[in-house]
């Protein structure tokens, strides 16, 4: 079954969320004649479909391959990007195709962005997590030397396409660690997602289970309904960064050879810990994040880097307002709130918690 979330906003758009999904990229692109379609070298075969689909369809198509991950996420690689098309003359009508993770999501998001000032983008994500999170929201960007993500632009797509049969390929490693954004959703929104994977936790690491379209159509549909509301994140948007800000420290610690969706369950055990103890989290939801991360063999410890140089991290993350941290918790299911400058002895003992020197 096909299911359609509709992104609410200045230009609406649909994610399309099924198997078999080949034939709707091209209603997404009316108009154009010449489509990018930028993916890696790994995702050669399946780009190689997308591609003869469009050509099929009478697009002209300028295949565009970047490097893996973080590597792709380039000035270099946007730069020779934005001179292939500019060799192939592509006007503001043309258009770009991302087909990968969200790295390249994020990197053809901003290639799109930028050129001409903007030209339409559809995302082929082949990764839950970019279903679930990166391909839905219209956030772009590259790294530089000063961080991740540091230059880009809000740039929603013209749509989504969410083909589950790309994720049957999918090491399960990194369909677990996609979970953790659905366990966000759940937690942050739509309770209806826990229960569903509480009711199989081991089939629920794979997308054969019979509610993995369900799940994550609902993660979709909590994501479409916040930044439909707060695209460039003036408020709203930041519970999307529920167990985000310990979880972008301990990446940033572990030098990104941790799994993003890792590093996540491990900051909702910290936030959820947070919540408990500076707001009013009730000792239940708490137990519940525990359960239902370890359910799914996601980490919900840590005890790689001091506290104190997470600490220091964490303030510089995005989110902070000078030298004040700022944390997503929850006041009980379903209800995130932002927890300004909590008290330190609250941030060391939720840390203890997660490194497990402490009482739970
Ligand atoms: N990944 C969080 C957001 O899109 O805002």
């Amino acid at each position: 079954m096909t299911a359609r979330v509709t992104v609410r906003g200045v230009a609406p758009y649909d994610v399309v969320i099924g198997r078999g999904l080949d034939d709707q990229i091209t209603p997404m692109l009316p108009a154009a004649d010449r489509v990018a379609v930028i993916h890696t070298d790994s995702l050669a075969a399946y780009a190689a479909r997308v591609a003869g689909q469009l050509r099929q369809s009478g697009f002209d198509v300028l295949p565009l391959v970047v490097p893996d991950a973080e590597a792709g996420k380039q000035l270099s690689v946007a730069g020779e990007c934005w001179e292939a098309l500019g060799a192939a003359g592509f006007t503001r009508n043309d258009a770009v195709v991302t087909v990968g993770g969200g790295a390249v999501t994020d990197l053809g998001g901003w290639v799109a962005a930028a050129w001409l000032r903007g030209v339409r983008v559809v995302h082929v994500p082949t990764t839950l997590l970019g279903m679930v999170d990166a391909a839905v929201g219209g956030k772009t960007a590259i790294n530089t030397s000063a961080g991740k993500n540091l230059v880009g632009a809000f740039h929603p797509p013209a749509g989504v396409i969410c083909d589950l049969d790309v994720l049957d390929t999918l090491p399960r490693a990194d369909y677990v660690a996609g979970l953790a954004e659905v366990i966000k959703a759940g937690f942050i929104a739509d309770p209806t997602i826990l229960q569903l994977i509480e009711s199989d936790p081991a089939a629920a690491t794979t997308p054969q289970a019979p509610f993995a379209p369900e799940i994550i159509q609902r993660s979709v549909a909590v994501k479409a309904k916040v930044v439909g509301e707060d695209l460039t994140e003036q408020g709203l948007r930041e519970i999307l960064n529920y167990g985000h800000t310990l979880g972008h420290a301990i990446e940033k610690s572990e030098q990104y050879r941790w799994r993003h969706g890792d590093a996540v369950a491990v900051g909702m055990i910290f936030a959820a810990e947070l919540g408990r103890s500076a707001g009013s989290l009730d000792d239940a939801t708490v137990a519940r994040h525990r359960a239902i991360l370890e359910g799914v063999g996601l980490p919900t410890a840590y005890d790689g880097t001091p506290w104190e140089q997470l600490r220091a991290t964490m303030a510089v993350d995005k989110k902070s307002r000078g030298t004040r941290l700022r944390f997503v918790v929850l006041d009980r299911l379903a209800a995130p709130r932002i927890l300004d400058s909590p008290p330190e002895h609250a941030l060391s003992q939720a840390f203890s918690v997660v490194t497990g020197k402490a009482a739970q």
